[in-house]
């Protein structure tokens, strides 16, 4: 069965919905507080799970509820989580604001996440390092990544990184990546380019070593390139009520595909639909369709 190992992040996310960020110095009413499962190593993790693959997920939570919890919402979407440690820092968490265009705002404490260091990454390397895809994202230490990144090199396993949130690559990082997954922001951050086409970047992605390449465009849907060239796949247009977690979803579901030996073309247009599926619900892993749920919505759309 294709297997994706996740080593990466895990948050609980404090929602509250406002009408408007505030202004400095500002307090404003919001929503009602909502908890969800978050972080994006987890939602990554669920995503793939949830689109059938199976997932076993590497992360650092604390010995408290929240990390309770979050391994039990995990566990529900299909994760293994025997990979998951408890350490003594609290367990991450996101504080996000939504604005009714779906939009949000993330200010995360990351706790027990920064205790994914290199030992604790390395661990359970006999697990990993079997999968079909390792994922990972830079919400762990990049000096965890740039390790893992390195094995992956080594031992010849494929590894999906999403650059998010945005960070510096080393080239010998970036020679891993297979693809390299980044939104319009993270893409531009990590060329210091502000102004060229998106396919302009990606090619340079290409050119500075990453075998494939896939820019999340949101409304504009997603571009993809590798030695074949490159090529948008369109985004659906759908009502959005919370994006938080959406370029986790499209991740998680693009790793699903790859393992089952899709080519990139097709991987991404699954993931966008389970993106676009995401996105019309509150919250991140909550969420997530199951494949069928996507399969069954993209012959609808077909219809309309
Ligand atoms: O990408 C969305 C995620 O970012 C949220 O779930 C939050 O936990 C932050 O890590």
């Amino acid at each position: 069965m294709n297997h994706v190992a996740v080593i990466g992040s895990a948050n609980v996310d404090l929602v509250v919905e406002v009408a408007r960020r505030p202004e400095a110095g500002e307090t404003l009413s919001g929503s009602d507080l909502r908890t969800f499962a978050g972080g994006k190593g987890a939602n990554q993790a669920a995503a793939a799970a949830r689109s059938g693959a199976r997932t076993s997920f590497f992360a650092c939570v604390g010995a408290d509820d929240h990390g309770v919890a979050l391994r039990a919402q995990l566990s529900s979407a299909g994760v293994d989580v025997s990979g998951v440690g408890s350490v003594d820092r609290p367990t991450g968490t996101a504080l996000i604001l939504v604005t009714p265009d779906g939009e949000n705002s993330i200010v995360v404490s990351p706790g027990a996440n920064h205790a994914l260091d290199v030992a604790a990454a390395t661990a359970r390397i006999d697990e990993w390092s079997g999968a079909d895809m390792l994922v990972l994202n830079l919400e762990t230490p990049l000096r965890t990544v740039e390790h893992v990144a390195a094995i992956a090199g080594e031992r010849g396993i494929r590894m999906l990184l999403n650059a998010a949130p945005a960070a510096l690559l080393d080239a010998r990082t970036l020679a891993v990546c297979d693809p390299l997954v980044v939104n319009e922001h993270e893409a531009r951050t990590l060329l210091s380019d502000p102004h060229s086409a998106f396919a302009d970047l990606a090619r340079r992605f290409l050119e500075q070593g990453a075998r494939s390449v896939v820019i999340t465009l949101g409304a504009a849907g997603a571009l993809f390139g590798d030695a074949d060239g490159i090529e948008v796949v369109p985004a659906f247009a759908v009502p959005v009520v919370d994006s938080t977690g959406a370029g986790d979803a499209f991740v998680g579901a693009l790793a699903c595909e790859l393992t089952r030996g899709a080519v990139l073309r097709d991987a991404v247009r699954f993931a966008t639909a389970f993106a676009a599926v995401s996105v019309q619900s509150l919250g991140a892993q909550s969420s997530y369709p199951d494949r069928s749920a996507v399969e069954e919505w993209v012959t609808s759309q077909q219809l309309v």
